[in-house]
């Protein structure tokens, strides 16, 4: 399945070789025929607007233009089996049907394909995503979880897409906190309250340090002298560091287990803490560094940047000179063609920083900023502690108690402990995807309704289409055993089936949309229309009561329909399971 395109672009080279009968040497090399999915379906299914385009160039009306692209098309040896009718519209539109026949066909050669057609844009390319990267000694807040639910999603899509992924937790367990955690942890921790929640214990050790060092002069020096003897590895003090960091890693890898999310590298701020002064020499052969007010900087003025402080007055380094030697390091294990960091909206100024910095270094990766804003939750939905840090467990603990409501009344059935399996695998899907099927740019505000929708466009929906189509196979293989599905072809006769038959074969589209760019809402909202079109179908005719051979053809679309679900819901890191 190497070579497999989507269909839009199959649709485009067709279009592209008529382009050049229809014009011969007039089109310009670099002219790329561009076909796409129409935006309403009563028009067709794909639609090529080129001769809009073209107008200017060949100095025709566009009218005339797609009339002679639609010549060439309509010649005998042309003619593809892929389309079925073709017609000019509006200014000069051409607008095209598939051939359900074709689509069909199309569907049983990707069947067996792990990646279902999904061209493999990414082989012999390495991306490295930096996602998660909490910070030790704080709780998570609703900006890590963010990234740790879309960066995992961004992972999975760039893995399934061919890429030779690294996905890397770059965690925040170096710098100037740690003076304080370490004074306020020798004189103000609980023991027991260390034993019991040691990260919330940490966070307000270091809050009451920090409060303290503000008043008082000395104890802020003390907590110098701290840090200073830390980096400098005295036995003590790093002793104590390796054990925030342990603590803090056990509570995050509960999360992680959870959220089944894994990483391939945990490479900490820490790790690059020996590169951090070559980091200054290098920018400095590259005629970078200045001195501005006692501090070292890279002058970003002319980007309207302002300035990037790699060395402070102090003589410590920060987080942008920690992100320099990140870079460096995984260019040079790993040469990636592209490091994807995912945190929330307010790094914004720092990574177009650090990525000017990078371009002025002639660092040679692609790097991308993704994104988000932050989530809103409305008064009350979570417990809630200062502003938007929020108990992870407790909402992952809510979610799965709603969902075992769910699960309790649709199948009653079902032992108690299936019933809290489907629920776990319930409650965390609603709550991923909640975040999952937006705009990760956009401003949204997060309410259990509509992530536990069962009739709106949540996961426990697309878990319930799934499980249902599930169910009316398990049906057809009671009834009728001798049915065998491998040979019939799926089912393409009636309108409600060539549209569900349509939307499966552009299942690699949504999948490198979402991947392109960077965004999973575009694979949530392919599951959600394929889920809608399939209870279309659902409702429009029989199954089981359908004759000897159209029965096998519509259980064929239907179960391709239940492994498509699957699949784009694993992608987003959401189990599918067979019963709900
Ligand atoms: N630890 C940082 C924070 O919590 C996020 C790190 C993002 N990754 C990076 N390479 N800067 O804000």
């Amino acid at each position: 399945m190497k070579n497999t395109k989507t269909l839009g672009a199959e649709m485009s080279l067709y279009v592209q070789s008529a382009l050049h009968d229809a014009f011969p040497q007039m089109i310009p090399n670099d002219f790329e025929a561009a076909v796409v999915p129409t935006a309403d379906p009563r028009n067709g299914d794909y639609q090529c607007n080129d001769a809009m385009a073209l107008a200017k160039i060949l100095r025709k009306a566009p009218r005339e233009i797609a009339a002679a692209i639609v010549e060439a098309l309509e010649r005998p040896a042309r003619t593809a089996e892929m389309v079925s009718s073709l017609e000019i519209a509006g200014p000069g539109f051409i607008n095209f049907r598939l051939n359900p026949e074709w689509v069909a066909d199309r569907l049983l050669s990707i069947e067996d394909d792990p990646c279902r057609g999904t061209p493999q844009v990414g082989e012999a390319k390495t991306v490295v995503i930096d996602y998660s990267s909490p910070n030790v000694a704080k709780p998570m807040h609703i900006g890590h979880i963010r990234s740790t639910v879309i960066g995992n999603a961004l992972d999975r899509l760039h893995r399934f897409c061919g890429f030779r992924v690294l996905s890397d937790n770059h965690l925040g367990d170096w710098g100037t906190q740690f003076g304080l955690i370490i004074l306020g942890y020798r004189h103000f921790v609980n023991p027991e309250a260390l034993e019991a929640s040691p990260v919330q214990e940490l966070e307000r050790v270091y809050v009451e340090s920090y409060r303290k060092s503000k008043e008082d002069d000395a104890w802020m020096d003390q907590a110098r002298r701290e840090l200073v003897k830390l980096q400098q590895g005295d036995e003590e003090n790093l002793a104590l560091w390796k054990k925030f960091v342990a603590l803090s890693m056990g509570e995050f890898e509960k999360i992680y287990d959870r959220l089944g999310v894994r990483f391939d590298l945990t490479r900490g701020e820490s790790y690059y803490n020996a590169d951090l002064p070559g980091v200054l020499t290098r920018l400095d052969e590259a005629g970078l560094l200045v001195e501005s007010d006692g501090a070292m900087v890279v002058d970003l003025e002319a980007e309207t940047l302002g300035v990037c402080i790699v060395r402070k007055t102090d003589g410590g380094f920060n987080y942008a000179t920690t992100d320099l030697a990140t870079v460096f390091s995984r260019v040079r294990d790993f040469e990636p063609e592209t490091i994807l960091y995912v945190t929330d909206e307010r790094q914004q100024r720092h990574f177009r920083q650090f990525f000017t910095v990078c371009e002025k270094l002639g660092v040679d990766v692609n790097l991308e900023h993704v994104w988000f804003g932050l989530m809103r939750l409305p008064e009350g939905t979570f417990s809630t502690r200062e502003g938007n840090v929020i108990k992870l467990e407790v909402l992952l603990d809510e979610a799965e108690r709603r969902a075992l409501e769910i699960v309790r009344s649709s199948s009653p059935d079902l032992p108690e402990a299936q019933q809290r399996d489907v629920a776990r695998a319930v409650g965390i899907g609603a709550l991923k995807y909640a975040d999952l099927c937006q705009n990760p740019q956009s401003l949204v505000t997060f309410t259990w309704d509509k992530a536990m929708a069962l009739d709106g466009n949540s996961a426990p929906y697309l878990q319930y289409a799934h499980a249902r189509i599930r169910s009316v196979l398990d049906k057809h293989a009671a009834q009728f055993p001798a049915d065998t599905l491998g040979d019939a072809r799926p089912a393409c006769a009636l309108p409600p089936e060539q549209a569900l038959g349509l939307k499966l074969a552009r299942f690699p589209e949504a999948v490198l949309g979402a991947t392109r760019h960077y965004r999973p809402n575009y694979l949530a909202d392919y599951l959600y229309e394929l889920a809608r079109e399939y209870s279309t179908y659902h409702q429009s005719v029989p199954f089981l009561k359908s004759d000897d051979g159209v029965r096998e053809s519509r259980m064929r679309l239907i179960r391709m329909v239940a492994d498509t679900l699957k699949t784009g819901l694993d992608l987003l890191g959401i189990e599918a399971p067979e019963r709900i």
